[in-house]
């Protein structure tokens, strides 16, 4: 007799009408693991934990991510019930090194944050797959960015319940959002090592992303040189050249606190060394730029050229600070230097060694540095595991291996963590050699947390208008994931940048949190002034509004370091229960009192702006707009594209060329009708605003009139006068200090 044959899996999977649905009849759930369910309450928001790990003897692995004082909040484990999870959340674990976690995507609900996603603000709709990597192509099908912060927000479209969801692990995932369109989110992640999963629920967004910072720590402020204008270019080849970009700076007139040297600076390409040839007064140059209120940084590559005679590369080989493949050889991996090794930024021993190597840069005068490949990207390698990735390979065949406290571990179980442990290493080294001084480092690769060192920009994008648009909605989501202090290269870093495409970009670019004009030597040079005395006058006046906003960016840094809030944030942070604003991602907030609309098409003059309700008027002066409306607006080249809110007082300075002269600066509180507005002043470098070594101000006016209160009153400020501009008439204001 025939034997009846079972149904082949493939026959019944064409009956099931989506993937979800073949994954939760067919996947077997093999979890036999630990797991753990603990709750703590942090900024007000209650947040739950569920440690995972695939042994029962285990716990989960360590956290990077959370800072030590918010992990010790957690009470004892609980007895774990998959009901009590928000969104529905659960997991299974459907092979010894995959997981997968489903949670209820609400049908109208959309999704923000994971870092930096080359995507419109809404993540919903598409797969995202978190595994740091460097491709400079951004078109819009590329996954994989330099960046991974697996924290996603999920939000009503009521905006009144808010769900944050951090998977905590290093390790490649990919998340799945709605993809089928069965309102389901589904994460894939390839480990063996087990995760963590914090959940928090909010009524409102800043709440939400309030506890979130608070979870992962937050920025330092910035020291005030950082806040300035940047200019950089791959590269400034010799100290002739780098002294005239600074000199024709000054001479110009356009502000600048910043020259960047790129990898040419170096002795053919050795991390913590300079061209003798090309930069003999290597340090002489850097104090004369000082001298000119010009700092300079440097970038920093993790790859150390493998050459004996090399001293970094001999010391650190010594003490066996480069990671090792599993067969115990060393890994070596092609960057600029050519074969190059890798230090072990995982270990704390190797981050001290590679921290005190900083003292080359302090040594010369160096004010920052900026850390590159460090995703770390190798020259002409594809992405190790590409999305589509279905296993993850033995851990002894993952690149190298690498060491966490609980012993070796395959690099892709950890990958994400690689370039936020050296921006840690470059940060914890600056603040050892200078104590006194906020470091100012600036990252290309990072984790969730990497907002407590660095700063971030977005990497090699291209002087496209689709990239200028695009990195609005990139930036709203970098913030929306913890990150205050990111930007993306002014004119474009590859292909070449035109004059109209600059001046459009500066009008966008002054609003970066981080303002850096970089380009990349296969392009033409995009200086400020390269495209004649029309285009330069425009970035003048541009770059001088950015100067006048200082006060108020500062203080939009005290706020982060308060609540966790981003500086560039979307229309619905302020306006949730605006449903207008649910979808705008052309437009947003810097800060509460200030929104950009820019201009990101060539040729166009003027652009559809939304105005959320209330009142606005022209940064740059002008009518008052009613809110509550679309309206077309008139924005020829070289206009600040950005209206206050009336209701706001915006702490200015008259323009300064460097930060050097703020200090000084006299106070001008531009008063946008009877309002209310904070100003913060601190020494803009040491870490004494920590202990309450800043003054805090409260103006308000009422019916025309000024009322200023002391809200702290901690650092003796040198002398500066202060203004208040009504409707452009000037009064001088005291600004008393309490006796
Ligand atoms: C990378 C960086 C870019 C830099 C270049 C040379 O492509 O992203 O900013 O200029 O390397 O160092």
């Amino acid at each position: 007799m025939k034997k009846t044959q079972e149904k082949p899996e493939w026959l019944e999977a064409r009956n099931l009408k989506t993937r979800e649905d073949l994954w939760l009849k067919l996947d077997k759930d093999i979890f036999a693991g630990k797991c753990s369910l603990t709750e703590h309450t942090i900024d007000g928001v209650r947040v739950l934990r569920l440690g995972v790990s695939p042994a029962i003897d285990r716990d989960p692995p360590l956290s990077f991510a959370v800072t030590e004082t918010e992990m010790d909040g957690f009470d004892q484990p609980g007895e774990f019930k998959e009901t009590d999870l928000p969104l529905n959340l659960f997991f299974k674990q459907i092979a010894e090194d995959h997981f997968r976690i489903g949670f209820d995507l609400p049908e109208k609900s959309q999704c923000f944050a994971l870092g930096e996603r080359l995507s419109d603000v809404n993540l919903r709709g598409r797969r995202h797959t978190l595994f740091n990597y460097s491709d400079n192509l951004h078109i819009p099908s590329l996954d994989t960015m330099y960046v991974s912060i697996p924290f996603l927000v999920v939000a009503d479209l009521h905006r009144s319940q808010y769900h944050g969801i951090l998977l905590d692990s290093p390790a490649w995932q990919s998340w799945s959002l709605d993809e089928e369109l069965n309102d389901r989110g589904v994460v894939d992640l390839l480990s063996r090592r087990g995760w963590t999963i914090y959940m928090m629920e909010a009524d409102c967004l800043p709440d939400l992303i309030a506890s979130y910072t608070a979870l992962t720590g937050r920025s330092k402020i910035p020291p005030d040189w950082a806040l300035g204008h940047h200019q950089s270019r791959w590269s400034y080849p010799d100290q002739e050249t780098l002294l005239a970009v600074g000199k024709k700076m000054r001479e110009s007139e356009i502000p600048c606190d910043c020259l960047v040297l790129d990898i040419d600076y170096m002795d053919e390409y050795r991390v913590f060394t300079h061209s003798k040839e090309r930069f003999p007064d290597f340090k002489q140059v850097v104090d004369e730029l000082d001298s000119l209120g010009l700092k300079t940084t440097c970038i920093l590559d993790p790859g150390v050229k493998k050459e004996e005679k090399f001293s970094v590369y001999a010391d650190g080989k010594k003490r066996d600070f480069f990671v090792r493949r599993g067969d115990q050889r060393p890994f070596l991996g092609k960057v600029w230097p050519g074969p190059s090794v890798f230090p072990d930024f995982l270990r704390h021993d190797v981050r001290v060694w590679w921290s005190a190597q900083h003292g080359f840069f302090v040594d010369n005068n160096i004010a920052g540095v900026w850390n590159d490949m460090n995703e770390p990207c190798l020259i002409d390698s594809p992405c190790p595991m590409p999305p589509q990735s279905k296993e993850l390979p033995p851990e002894d065949k993952q690149m190298f291996m690498q060491a966490l406290p609980e012993g070796k571990v395959g690099h892709y179980e950890v990958r994400n963590l690689y370039g936020f442990q050296m921006a840690r290493a470059s940060f914890e080294g600056l603040l050892a050699l200078r104590p006194d001084e906020r470091p100012f480092v600036l990252t290309r690769s990072g984790y969730a947390g990497v907002q407590r060192y660095s700063a971030v920009w977005l990497g090699d994008n291209m002087s496209w208008w689709e990239h200028l648009a695009l990195s609005i909605p990139m930036l709203i989501n970098m913030g929306l994931s913890g990150v205050p202090f990111t930007g993306v290269d002014v004119g474009g870093f590859g292909d070449n940048c035109s004059a109209e495409l600059l001046t459009r970009w500066y009008e966008l670019g002054i609003f970066y949190p981080f303002f850096r004009n970089h380009s990349s030597m296969l392009g033409v040079v995009q200086e400020p002034w390269v495209f004649g005395d029309k285009t330069e006058a425009r970035i003048r006046h541009l770059v001088g509004m950015r100067y006048r906003l200082l006060p108020y960016i500062k203080r939009l840094f005290f706020e982060h370091a308060r609540n966790g809030a981003p500086l560039i944030r979307p229309l619905f942070w302020s306006y949730p229960d605006d449903q207008e604003v649910y979808d705008i991602d052309d437009q947003f907030l810097f800060g509460d009192d200030i929104m950009v609309a820019p201009v990101t098409k060539r040729g166009h003059r003027s652009r559809v702006v939304y105005f959320p309700r209330g009142k606005w008027i022209p940064l740059e002066g002008g009518a008052v707009i009613e809110g509550g409306r679309y309206l077309r607006v008139e924005l020829e080249l070289g206009t600040v594209p950005a209206f206050a809110r009336v209701g706001s007082i915006i702490p200015t300075v008259p323009v300064i060329q460097s930060t050097r002269e703020y200090q000084q600066a006299p106070v001008i509180f531009k008063c946008f009708g009877d309002g209310i507005g904070l100003f913060i002043e601190d020494d803009g470098i040491s870490f004494e605003y920590e202990n309450d070594g800043y003054n805090e101000w409260l103006l308000t006016v009422l019916d025309g009139k000024p009322k200023v209160e002391c809200v702290n009153y901690g650092y003796i400020a040198p002398e500066r006068k202060y203004y208040l501009d009504l409707n452009g008439e000037v009064t001088e204001l005291r600004l008393q200090s309490p006796t």
